[in-house]
């Protein structure tokens, strides 16, 4: 009779630990998808279109370029991580027109070029591209 219940509770208690794992696992499962999305929303668009007044406006890999270059104050230090902030900026004389073209993209593209390794545009018309 002691074996018998012995038994049972033995089967009970690896359904127990069976049933913790699996719901664990599903929790987990839910806490690395949330992270993720969490993750997209704070890496902003995979392509943002910057306005650049009577010129046409710019397309950004933004993706590509966290992607390659690791850091995102390479740019965001003079602007922040914030849709249309570059504009705001520019608006209110916090930003000077072109300072982010020539500060930020030209001057990194240039020194990349010359330096011999992989580069983006330099030309007008390869960033400025009329649709
Ligand atoms: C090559 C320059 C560059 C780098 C590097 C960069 N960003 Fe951006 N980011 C931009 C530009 C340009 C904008 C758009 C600003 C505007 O709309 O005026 C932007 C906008 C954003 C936005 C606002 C949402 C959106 O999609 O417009 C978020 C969030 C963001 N960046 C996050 C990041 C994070 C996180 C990193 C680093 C992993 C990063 N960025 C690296 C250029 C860059
Ligand atoms: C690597 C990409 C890139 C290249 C190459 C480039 N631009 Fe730009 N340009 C931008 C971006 C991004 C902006 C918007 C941000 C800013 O004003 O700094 C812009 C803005 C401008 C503006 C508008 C400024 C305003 O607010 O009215 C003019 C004009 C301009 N560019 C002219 C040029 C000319 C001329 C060339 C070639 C000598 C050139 N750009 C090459 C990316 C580029
Ligand atoms: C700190 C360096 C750095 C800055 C700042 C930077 N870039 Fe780049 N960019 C790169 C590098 C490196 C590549 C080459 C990526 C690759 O193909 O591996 C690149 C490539 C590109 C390309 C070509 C992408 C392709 O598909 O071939 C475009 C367009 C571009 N950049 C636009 C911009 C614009 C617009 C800005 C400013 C808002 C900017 N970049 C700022 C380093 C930079």
């Amino acid at each position: 009779m002691m074996n018998l219940i012995d038994f049972m509770m033995r089967g009970f208690m690896k359904k127990c630990i069976i049933g913790a794992a699996v719901s664990g696992g599903f929790i987990f499962f839910i806490l690395v998808a949330m992270n993720v999305l969490a993750d997209e929303q704070l890496k902003g668009s995979e392509i943002i279109t910057i306005p650049a007044g009577s010129m046409a406006p710019v397309n950004l890999p933004h993706h590509l370029h966290q992607n390659v270059l690791g850091d995102c104050n390479l740019c965001h230090d003079i602007f922040p991580q914030v849709a249309g902030s570059i504009i705001d900026l520019k608006n209110h004389k916090k930003l000077k027109k072109q300072q982010v073209m020539n500060t930020k993209c030209i001057q990194c593209h240039k020194a990349n070029k010359e330096a011999g390794k992989h580069s983006g545009p330099t030309e007008c018309m390869k960033c400025h591209v009329r649709s």
